[in-house]
Formats: structure tokens, sequence, C-alpha cells
């Protein structure tokens, strides 16, 4: 099998190595890749926005497969273009991808499954913004409705600071979504699926700010672990039952099945589990987890996803042990990142690329915010972390900066899931 991966970060880095250990895989393209798939994979070029471009390379280049990594040209398309063109694509139609792409569309089709998220209110002029804030009660949050990256969010228990987000992103000619706040640890769930079909895979815990525990601005994710030795035996079970199938299943309802990787974004609350946000595609930072510690051969999987298959697939299978991916960002970084700086050790085992490429002299230079995703395997958590740091002290980038607290606590089980308060019924919103 021929597969090409649309992306360039450390993400599609983490798919085109488990990809590359798929006896069944024959070739293996990464468009527009970075320095690192491009030691796994062939590189070529491609503005990943540009669908027809997409389409037109992955005939060009006879794909028996086109797995997508990024959710923009999801959003703009790129799976309806691909198939189109007669070629199986991983990853959903771009009326599906509005479960990422739009958080208002995302609130619609969780009333209308009965899944449990924050209560919500959308803002599109700066005139009702006030009395909306007012509505709410701290901690704010406040998002943009559309793509932002993981950046478009902020929560503030400050209603000054909640307001000034709010009335840049209406400046700017983004409606707004107020949310109520949503407590408990956090769990990013990727499922396959395949219309009603869902998959599970490991749950894993990315850690979104910036800075060592939880402080400063959010960011698209600086660091992740998987599994989550703290989580209850059944809480996948539950979280398919009551959050994803339900979704898969009125997104069937709808018209628009969703096909690929549906990622849900959750809060374990004392109220029991509720939803965050649904991405359309694998996370990152949590794939460089995730996918280390999966057996079953990727690109099958993929495929059958694809094809409508799922259904028919034996039992996923997971190495024991853990992983921890920690995030080595530019300086910068959430902000304007600095480029072009050397970064040394970055062909080590063990670190996957994010933002980089190779110049002409052959060094590896930074190219992004998320620069390097280096990850560590382990028997346990504690292990998985004390590799993880290990391989990091290999790498040197020049302003560079990283979270020490990666996994930190749950390696030394405190973290804890509120104790359901009430029983849980999946009545909808929340407050
Ligand atoms: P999002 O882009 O929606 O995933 O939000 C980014 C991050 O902001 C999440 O991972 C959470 O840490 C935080 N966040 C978003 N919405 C809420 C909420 N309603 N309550 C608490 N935290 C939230
Ligand atoms: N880790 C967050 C994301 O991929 O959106």
């Amino acid at each position: 099998m021929r597969v090409l991966v649309v992306g360039s970060g450390a993400r599609e880095h983490a798919i085109v190595l488990a990809l590359a250990q798929d006896p069944e895989v024959t070739a293996l393209a990464c468009a527009p890749g970075n320095a690192g798939t491009a030691a796994v994979a062939e590189q070529r070029g491609l503005d990943v926005q540009d669908v027809a471009a997409a389409a037109a390379l992955a005939l060009d280049w006879h794909a028996d497969l086109v797995v997508i990594g990024p959710e923009m040209p999801l959003v703009a398309g790129i799976a309806d273009v691909v198939r189109a063109a007669g070629i199986p694509c991983f990853g959903p139609t771009a009326a599906a991808a509005r479960i990422e792409g739009s958080k208002s569309f995302a609130k619609d089709v969780m009333a209308a499954a009965g899944v449990r998220t924050a209560t919500s209110e959308i803002v599109d002029t700066p005139a009702h913004l006030d009395a909306a804030l007012a509505r709410f009660t701290p901690p704010y949050v406040v998002k943009d409705d559309g793509l932002a990256a993981g950046k478009g969010v902020v929560v503030s228990a400050d209603f000054d600071v909640a307001r000034a987000h709010a009335s840049t992103l209406l400046d700017n000619g983004h409606p707004v979504l107020l949310e109520s706040y949503l407590d408990g640890p956090e769990v990013s769930l990727f499922c396959l699926v395949d219309g009603e079909t869902v998959v599970p895979l490991l749950p894993a815990q990315d850690f979104k700010r910036v800075g060592d525990d939880d402080t400063g601005p959010n960011t698209g994710g600086m660091g992740a672990y998987a599994p989550l030795p703290w989580a209850s035996p059944d809480l996948v079970t539950e979280l398919v039952s009551t959050i994803v199938a339900p979704v898969a299943a009125e997104m069937v309802r709808r018209g628009t099945p969703f096909s690929g990787l549906l990622y849900a974004g959750l809060a374990l609350t004392s109220s029991g589990p509720a939803v965050i946000e649904f991405n359309c595609r694998f996370g990152d930072p949590e794939t460089q987890v995730v996918l280390p510690l999966l057996r079953t051969p990727l690109a099958r999987l993929l495929y059958a996803t694809a094809t409508g298959a799922l259904a028919s697939q034996p039992p996923l299978q997971w190495a024991d042990g853990a992983a921890v991916t920690v995030v080595v960002a530019a300086e910068g970084y959430p902000g304007l990142p600095r480029a072009g700086d050397v970064v040394a050790g970055a062909d080590a085992d063990g670190v996957l690329h994010g933002g980089t490429r190779r110049r002409d002299d052959g060094a590896v230079v930074s190219s992004g915010g998320r620069v390097l995703s280096v990850v560590g395997t382990g028997t346990d958590l504690v292990l998985a972390r004390e590799d993880a740091y290990r391989r990091l002290e290999g790498v040197h980038l020049a302003g560079s900066h990283h979270r020490t607290d990666i996994a930190l606590r749950a390696s030394r089980g405190d973290v804890e899931v509120p104790r359901r308060a009430e029983v849980v019924t999946r009545s909808g919103d929340i407050g």
C-alpha cells in the first residue's frame, strides 16, 4: 500500500513512523513534511490549504491511501476532493469536519445527541458582549468560534481580561463563544469513527498552558502522556457510549457521517464527563504518545476506516507501559516564534520533528512554534517520564523553552477525579 500523509508537524512525524512499521506499506510520502519525516518518507512540496493540489499529488504519486493530519485542509474540503479523485482518504468531509471548524455547530450536534457540554452563548456584536458576559460567573471562558490552533481560548477569573479577549476577537470580525467553566482533569480521547462504528484508542492527557503548573497562555499543547493511570478501567467505555457514539450517530442522522479520527476533548467534572471540544483529526501532541503504544498495524486500520470497513477489524492491540512527550518550543511561542536557529540533537531516536526543515548544508533548523516533540517510553509513567526528559537533555535550540512538569502529577498519583456529586443524566447542557 502506498500511503501519502499530509501535514508537517510532530503529529505527522509520529504517523509516518507508525506507518513505516506496517509491513503492508510499500511506499510512504509526506507533504510537505519536515526534516524528521524526510528521513522516513519521500518528501513532496505542498501548500496544505490547496486541496486541488493535494488531490493532484495523490493521483500523480499513485497513492492508495491519503492520511490528512491537520484540521485546516479538512475544514476546507481536502477529503472530499481526494475521494472525488477516487482515492481512499483518512479524514472527514468538510461537512463533517465542521464539528471542529465551528464550535457552535458542535454545540448543536451535542444538544441533539444529548451529550453533556458547557452552557454556552454566541456573541457576534460588541453591543451584546457585556450583558452576555454578565450571565456567566468566573472563571470566564472566551473562545473564538472558528479554528484558532488551540490559541483562541482565554480562561480567566478576571472579567476585564475575558472582556478584552472577546473584544479583540469581535473587532477582528470573529464571533465569540462564551462558556461556563468545566472543572476536573482533562482527557483527550481519540476514536476511529466510520459512520456509527466507533473504535477508541488509549486515552491521553495533554498540557495546554505554556508554563509549569498550568500557568501562562494556552498553546497547541506542550506535552502529553498515555495511558491515564488514574482513570477507572471503564472510563473509555463510558465515554464512548455516552458521548462519542451518540455524536457519531447524530452525524449519520444529519446525512453527514463522520469518517476518520474524532477527538473528544473532555473534562471529568464532579457531575460527570463533559465535552470541552471535538476535533476532526489526530491531536498534537497526544498522537506522539498514543501511536508508539499501538501494536496493531496502522495502515490497515486507517485504510479500513477510510473505506467503510472499520467494523470488521479485529480488536486493537496495545503495548503495556506508558509514553510521555515533552514539546520543545521556539522562543516567543505561543506568540510569534523565532525561526532559523540550528537544532542540535534533532536526529536522535525518540525526537519527533514539529517545526523543522533541513538547510542546504544539512543542518536541522527551526521553522515553527513547536519545534520538537521528544518522546519517552517505559513500563510505567515514572520511567516513561524519565526517559523523555533524559532524551530532552540531548537536544539544544537557542532560546527554546519546555515544561518540566509533563505527567509529573499523574506519575505521583496526584490527579484526582472529582467524586460524582449527583446521578448523571444525559440531559444536554450543564451549568
Ligand atoms: P479548546 O480550544 O476549546 O480545546 O480549549 C483549549 C483549552 O482551554 C482546553 O483544553 C481547556 O484547558 C480550556 N478550556 C476550554 N473550554 C473550557 C471550559 N468550558 N472550561 C474549562 N476549561 C476550558
Ligand atoms: N492537543 C490539542 C490539539 O491537538 O488540538
